[in-house]
């Protein structure tokens, strides 16, 4: 499941193949499968010669657009990008500041549980709804899923 072939080309930002026309409604099986390969693939572009942890994340937007993304690392440590990060940079500049995330799947080439880092919860929550749900890697295999209200319950917010 996590061992898809690398891409023919750099195509991190993909045209949907899910519909927009229930921006709200759960996705299908077969719509997750979708989401979640494109992440495995994005994966692939990691580049991550520090940790050898390749990620890669696929944002399904409301509008019906999904746009992926991968880890970035740097020799300078801390100077890392996670993907769901960049994946939901490229959203904005693809897209613009009003995007909303209707489901994210996360994915590793490491073949193990992983959830999203604390930071990356709360970058997801800046674009997100209670009810965005994130897929990410569970244990034996298997994707786990839950709500960006169960991941992040209290968020930063800034009130001025
Ligand atoms: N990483 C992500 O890309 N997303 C996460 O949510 C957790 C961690 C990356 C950062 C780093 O390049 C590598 O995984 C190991 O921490």
């Amino acid at each position: 499941m996590l061992s898809a072939p690398a891409p023919d080309s750099l195509t991190h930002i993909m045209s949907s193949e899910l519909s927009a026309e229930q921006p709200s409604a759960a996705l299908t099986p077969a719509q997750i499968a979708s989401l979640q390969q494109q992440a495995v693939t994005v994966a692939h572009h990691a580049y991550a010669p520090y940790s050898n942890f390749r990620v890669g994340a696929a944002l399904l937007l409301t509008d019906g657009t999904i746009v992926t993304g991968c880890n970035v690392e740097n020799a300078s440590y801390r100077l890392t990008t996670c993907a769901e990060q960049t994946a939901i940079t490229s959203a904005v500049a693809l897209r613009g500041p009003g995007i909303r995330i209707r489901a994210i799947a996360v994915a590793n080439l490491n073949q193990t549980a992983s959830q999203p880092c604390g930071a990356c919860r709360q970058t997801i929550h800046e674009f997100s709804t209670p009810d965005t749900i994130v897929y990410f890697p569970a244990e034996g295999g298997s994707i786990a899923q839950a709500t960006m209200a169960e991941l992040l319950p209290a968020a930063f917010l800034l009130n001025e």
